[in-house]
């Protein structure tokens, strides 16, 4: 078990530890004899085997239902937790795999498909020459860690989710317990796990590539004050199931995009959210280049549709059942203004018909900011679309206003011009 190197006595590397086991063999033995289980656990101990040493990993013992893993950091193999994540990632995304191929286990002609969980941590590893093995605190401490995870997650060390990619840092989030009083990191997120068990998702054909489009973002303001009330509006229309969209409409200057660009801020300090596209109209009003970045953010690449129809199609054709943020400001400058008929409704009909489609079939919100009423979809008010009017900052936020830029004078003078 030595990487094949002159390894002393007391010798010390850096290192990231699995372990893994087997949930529920002891109620499977009551249904299987020796035999019929064995024949799975070597199944899933060669194929545990493989995944690690395809990435660099050994093997430190295995014990009939689990096993512990090691990836030694070495000058030329770095990146050792980001290793051992994307194995365990592996193993758990593809366990619905290992059971249909491997899992021989059947009781009256049902199948008992067997969960397995993985703990891991990264720290210092002890070469002990008389064992001819490594040894360490971190080693015990993956074990403890891995019986905390829930079937067919991956639970992590503070010390180890540190190490990890940042992109891989998104697909994990915090669990309830701690681990010698760190915080501890799940994979995949329960919420997710939830809704999956609730309402079995597709998989999706094309890879989602990027997470969020901001290309032109309307810039934060620096002395924002007030509209609570508005901001929790859009934050309870985003997490109903039942608002599909929501549009913030008020006069030019207003504070409509400063709300929207408030909220969008607020939203990402405290969650990651997966697929947020925000287009601005007001520096691009053109439909086709929306569609094709709308397009192209879906699809991770860019792809060939002849025209805006098309483009729209293919959206609803595509857009799948994964949560969407579409920001959409300034939405004015696509729609009829006081001299075209009838006011407010779309210029462009292809862009009515994705507005329809949304409110019908979203999973997410079309956040909206604009200065006409949202005539094409007035019908889904109350139910699918949510109307936020706004109003003037109140007497209470200009004040605020006022004080935060350092506009100096008397109270009775600002209240005056507010
Ligand atoms: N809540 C606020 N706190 C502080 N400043 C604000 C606030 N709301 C708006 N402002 C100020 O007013 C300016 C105009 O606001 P904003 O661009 O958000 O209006 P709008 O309603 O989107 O206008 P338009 O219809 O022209 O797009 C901002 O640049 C900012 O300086
Ligand atoms: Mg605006």
């Amino acid at each position: 078990m030595s990487n094949g190197e002159n390894l002393k006595d007391g010798d010390i590397k850096t290192a990231c530890i699995l372990s893994i086991d087997m949930i529920g063999s002891t109620p499977l033995s009551d249904k299987f004899n020796d035999k019929e289980l064995y024949d799975t656990k070597i199944a899933l101990h060669k194929w545990v085997k493989y995944i690690i040493q395809k990435r660099t990993g050994s093997e430190l013992n295995w014990g009939g239902d689990g096993g512990i893993y090691y990836f030694i950091y070495e000058n030329i193999i770095k990146r050792v937790v980001t290793r051992a994540v994307v194995s365990a990632k592996e193993m758990i995304d593809n366990f619905g795999e290992f059971n249909d191929t491997y899992n021989n286990l059947f009781y009256l002609g049902k199948r008992n498909d067997i969960q397995i969980r993985i703990g891991i941590d990264f720290g210092n590893v002890v070469y002990h020459s008389d064992k001819g093995d490594w040894h360490s605190s971190e080693i015990n401490s993956a074990t403890k860690i891995q019986g905390k995870a829930e079937p067919n997650s991956i639970l992590i060390s503070s010390s180890a989710f540190k190490e990890l990619e940042d992109l891989l840092k998104l697909e994990f989030e915090t669990f309830d317990e701690k681990y010698n009083n760190s915080d501890l990191y799940t994979y995949p997120k329960v919420k997710n796990t939830l809704e999956n068990i609730e309402n079995p998702k597709e998989p999706l054909l094309i890879p989602t590539v990027i997470k969020s489009f901001t290309e032109n973002i309307t810039p934060p303001v620096p002395n924002f004050v007030g509209r609570v009330d508005d901001i929790n509006t859009i934050t309870r229309c985003y997490e109903s199931e039942k608002t599909k969209i929501g549009a913030i409409i008020g006069l030019g200057g207003e504070g409509k995009s400063s709300i929207a660009r408030k909220w969008f801020d607020t939203l990402l300090s405290t969650k990651t959210e997966p697929h947020i596209f925000w287009w601005g109209f007001y520096r691009n009003n053109s439909i086709d280049r929306f569609l094709n970045s709308l397009v192209t953010f879906i699809n991770g690449k860019e792809i060939e549709i002849k025209d805006s129809w098309g483009k729209v199609d293919w959206i609803k054709h595509n857009i799948g059942s994964e949560k969407y943020l579409i920001i959409l400001d300034g939405l004015e400058e696509m729609q009829k203004g006081e001299q075209g008929e009838p006011f407010g409704k779309m210029i462009h009909v292809e862009f009515r018909e994705l507005l329809t489609w949304c409110a019908d079939h979203l999973n997410g919100l079309v956040l909206i900011t604009t200065r006409f009423p949202m005539k094409d979809i007035e019908g889904y008010i109350g139910n699918k679309y949510e109307n936020i009017e706004l109003e003037g900052l109140s007497v209470k936020d200009s004040r605020d206003l006022f004080n935060k830029i350092g506009v100096k004078g008397e109270q009775k003078d600002f209240d005056k011009i507010i």
